[in-house]
């Protein structure tokens, strides 16, 4: 199994489809890592895990937790660190915690939310040899709700010098999040760097979900998100199983019992 750098991430811009998934366990992190080449242990987990309202609330100690178990069930993908609302608000906050993170799980690199307003502080995490993945377009750290972006003019042209002033700032790739498609296409084109599409159409020159979003287990069900399972039937259909068993005396069965 040859681990994946970002030098061969990459090159992959103008050969093969980027693939990557959201991991914040070591059960999914061992499933993803055998068919993805990037998983990002998204913040995410605040609204999928915790069950929070948005992801503003995550903690960077949890998100250190997660990365962690992640990375140690990583073989072959790159990993990357999803920083937290409010630990980049300046280049030195942004080093402290990132380095910290790093040095603590291990991760290849770390994602930041932002467009032209935090391209100093890429800039000053790539010199301090920190790889960066920046993430434009829906920004859900500071965004209110879920709304697409790039269909009036005013949105296009920010969201298009955002990501021009992302694919100099020494990021190795971008998350492109909810974006019309046209708008996606041009970004990609115009850029060097690779766009990482979520609800971001094909032209993008990856994919990423979040695993428990098209495994139908988070119950977040938008337009771009293919539903490749129904998990949360499943399990449910399970437990009312195990709950009939056991109110029925019907489990534990003879061969799950010590004699
Ligand atoms: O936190 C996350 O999982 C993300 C993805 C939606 C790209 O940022």
């Amino acid at each position: 199994m040859q681990k994946i750098t970002i030098k061969k991430l990459l090159k992959k811009k103008y050969k093969s489809p980027i693939v990557c998934l959201t991991a914040y366990t070591s059960n999914i992190a061992k499933i993803a890592d055998k068919y993805c080449d990037l998983i990002l242990v998204g913040d995410s987990l605040g609204m999928v895990l915790y069950g929070m309202k948005t992801t503003r609330d995550v903690k960077i100690d949890t998100m250190i937790l997660h990365a962690k178990a992640v990375k140690e069930a990583t073989k072959k993908s790159l990993v990357v660190f999803d920083m937290p609302y409010k630990t980049y608000t300046n280049k030195t906050l942004a080093y402290k915690n990132a380095r910290r993170a790093i040095k603590l799980t291990n991760c290849d690199a770390v994602k930041l939310e932002g467009g032209k307003e935090i391209i100093n502080i890429i800039k000053f995490l790539v010199k301090k040899k920190i790889p960066v993945l920046a993430h434009i377009g829906l920004l859900p750290q500071t965004s209110d709700g879920f709304k697409v972006k790039g269909k009036n003019t005013i949105e296009e042209k920010k969201i298009l010098k955002d990501a021009t002033g992302i694919g100099n700032s020494g990021a190795f790739a971008v998350i492109v999040e909810c974006v019309v498609e046209n708008l996606a296409k041009k970004i990609t084109r115009k850029i060097s760097i690779p766009t990482i599409g979520i609800g971001a159409s094909k032209y993008c020159d990856g994919q990423i979900l979040v695993t428990e979003d098209m495994l139908g287990l988070s119950g977040f069900a938008p337009k771009f998100v293919k539903q490749y399972a129904n998990l949360n039937k499943l399990i449910e259909k399970s437990v009312k199983k195990y709950v009939k068993d056991v109110k029925m005396k019907r489990f534990p069965f003879s061969k799950n019992v010590y004699k």
